[in-house]
């Protein structure tokens, strides 16, 4: 018997059983019949959940990309591995074959390596949505260097923060990038972190929008070139199961970024797994997953998943209003997309416009669509499901984070029978658990509870980069040995999970986890500002968006709080990235805290929602005369 498909409902509870009660054979035997090894393992996974010490198929030896590429070419070596649609709907799609992704993986990893790279330096990848994105990281794995790839809308302090803590020795970057009637200035980005980034010393260099840059001598250098004189074949790294393969920045709730650390072997299995069950993929489907590969769901849905299971993925470069609001329907039509995998946001701003839009494309060829990033409202769910699914394509509400890898909690489709708001079942392997405040898990179904996860899964985060503390004190020390995830949510009546949203100061926006630390930071920066705090507020697309509260350094008038508003923003965008920026400000004399100092953000909360009851406990609070001044001067 095969683990590696779920076909009905009553399989999966089979399948979810034995993976409880023998969890090592489970995933021992998926991972043995649908990869290929070099070395098989000794024990398929070992752990110490106390210490956040967590190890799958210790003692196997494998290469991802032989998983992702050779091992198709037989096969599938003239299927289309990759089509990338271009910003601009004049410019060609382009199709990658799989045999064309080998040869182009092949010659990127022997200019890495002619580079100097070797296995375990990182690399940094800051490029936007086009095929070389997916070949330089795909080339990274393939000589066993370390991708840290850093989304291309995150500012140059951002990156710079990025480049810094994982020790980059080389960054890969294009002239510019295209979105939408926009060009951004890549090249320009990361000059300027470069300035206080003492360990990169080589940039490579993709031309994509003939933008005039500046070519740092010996540091700079075009790519294109060196790609034509490489060669077309490349021997694989041989790789521990337990190497890692990629970092990948989250934001936390409090102090820098968190680089998550994730594995190779349990990685490719996690991954491959759930995209099969999950999308219910079948062979010639086309995958269209709209995140930008700068996330953990572009890793894990764009890249990594598809490819293990031989499928044809799309990257798209654009966005989803040029250059109109069709543009998402128009390439499903183009490209006969079988599974359309997106954000609550983009929902929400599409159902926002003409329904003509949707109306004008032929969407028969879909059969899945799905929902990632935060809470999938009922009013959305519901849009998506009429008028993208027609009625016909079970919606798949995922729920998962950087953190876990890959999809933890959804719908199988075509199995689980979905409900709007809930992401169901756990799929097998994965042993949620809602906890109460004294730390104990809840029995039960019709139960609310922190969101915990208490037995490890494959695609587990190992570590935080060079912080292995910071792992274990935010994962796991609040419920001890067992994962927790900063998510709350509810159980229902049969067992379905609806996830409620962070318990915890990351604040969700169109889909992007902001913690409000660097946000926070970034204000303060500004010489008229002594200090503030952000929280976030309901917004009817962004899902959320941010308010802020700042207290100014002078008493008295504030001269002209418009532009204070817009310097403000300023500051965030040059500091953490035009996302981060607030929606609204209010300027206040001081801010809620409790006697240990700690700012309430539970009360700044409720204020900001125009909620001005139910504030819960206030006993800690030291200045409770400040509430008032804030709401009666709420905008
Ligand atoms: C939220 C994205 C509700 C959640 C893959 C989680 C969701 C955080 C869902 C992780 C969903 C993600 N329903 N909430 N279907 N999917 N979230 O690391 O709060 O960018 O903890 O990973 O997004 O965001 P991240």
């Amino acid at each position: 018997m095969s683990y590696y498909k779920v076909d009905n409902l009553e399989q999966y509870f089979k399948h979810y059983n034995k993976s409880i009660r023998e969890p090592r054979k489970f995933w021992g035997k998926i991972a043995e019949e649908n990869f290929t090894w070099y070395q098989p393992w000794d024990k398929v996974v070992e752990f110490d959940m106390t210490e956040a010490d967590v190890q799958w198929f210790a003692g196997a030896k494998l290469n991802i990309t032989k998983n992702c590429i050779d091992r198709h070419l037989n096969k599938r070596g003239e299927k289309t591995a990759i089509i990338f649609e271009p910003n601009n709907p004049d410019e060609e799609a382009l199709h990658i074959t799989y045999n064309e992704l080998h040869q182009r993986v092949c010659k990127m990893a022997n200019v890495l390596r002619e580079q100097g790279v070797k296995k375990g330096d990182r690399v940094c990848i800051y490029l936007p949505m086009i095929p070389e994105l997916a070949v330089a990281i795909l080339a990274c794995a393939r000589i066993g260097a370390i991708h840290s790839v850093v989304f291309a809308g995150f500012s140059s302090k951002a990156l710079e923060t990025r480049i810094n803590d994982s020790e980059s020795k080389m960054v890969i970057t294009s002239d510019g990038g295209f979105r939408g009637n926009k060009t951004i200035e890549l090249k320009e980005i990361v000059d300027e972190a470069l300035e206080k980034s003492p360990t990169v010393s080589t940039v490579l260099v993709v031309k994509r929008t003939n933008t005039a840059v500046n070519m740092k001598e010996g540091r700079d250098i075009w790519l294109q070139p060196l790609l034509e004189e490489a060669s077309d074949n490349s021997v694989a790294e041989i790789m521990d199961a337990e190497d890692p393969l990629f970092i990948l920045y989250t934001s936390g709730s409090t102090g820098s970024p968190k680089g998550m650390v994730h594995t190779t072997a349990g990685y490719m299995v996690f991954t491959a797994y759930t995209f099969k069950n999950v999308f219910s993929y079948e062979e010639n489907d086309v995958h269209w997953c709209t995140a930008d590969i700068g996330w953990i769901t572009g890793h894990s849905y764009i890249l990594y998943g598809p490819l293990l299971n031989g499928a044809t993925t799309v990257i798209f470069e654009g966005v989803p209003s040029y250059p109109d609001h069709s543009r998402f329907w128009q390439v499903i039509e183009k490209h006969k997309v079988s599974q359309f995998y997106t954000a609550p946001t983009a929902i929400r701003a599409l159902a926002k416009e003409k329904i003509e839009y949707v109306q004008k494309y032929h969407l028969e060829s879909l059969k899945v669509i799905g929902s990632v990033g935060e809470p999938i409202n009922e009013e959305a769910w519901h849009w998506f499901n009429d008028h993208v699914g027609q009625k016909k394509c079970p919606v798949v509400d995922t729920w998962w984070q950087t953190e876990t890898g890959g999809i933890m909690i959804s719908p199988l489709a075509f199995i689980t029978p979905t409900k709007p708001t809930y992401a169901t079942f756990p799929l097998p392997g994965i042993q949620a658990v809602l906890m109460d405040d004294k730390r104990n898990e809840i029995e039960g179904n019709q139960v609310v509870g922190s969101l915990c996860i208490k037995f490890p899964w494959p695609g587990m985060a190992r570590t935080i980069w060079n912080d292995h503390q910071r792992y274990k004190d935010t994962y796991f020390s609040q419920y001890p040995g067992k994962f927790f995830t900063g998510d709350g949510a509810l159980r229902d009546e049969v067992g379905y999970y609806r996830i409620t949203g962070r318990v915890d100061d990351v604040i969700i926006v169109s889909g992007h986890n902001l913690g409000t630390a660097p946000i926070e930071d970034a204000i303060n920066e500004h010489p008229a500002v002594a200090e503030s705090a952000v929280v976030g507020f309901p917004h009817d697309v962004k899902g959320k968006a941010l308010y802020g509260y700042v207290i100014l350094k002078e008493s008295g008038e504030i001269r002209n709080k418009e532009n204070l508003f817009i310097e403000i923003n300023q500051h965030i965008t040059d500091h953490v990235g035009p996302i981060a920026k607030l929606d609204k400000i209010q300027f206040v004399s001081g801010l809620p805290k409790t006697r240990s100092g700690k700012i309430m953000r539970r009360i700044l909360r409720k204020i900001a929602e125009g909620n001005f009851t139910d504030y819960g406990d206030m006993s800690t609070l030291l200045n409770p005369e400040i509430i008032e001044e804030i709401q009666n001067e709420k905008k």
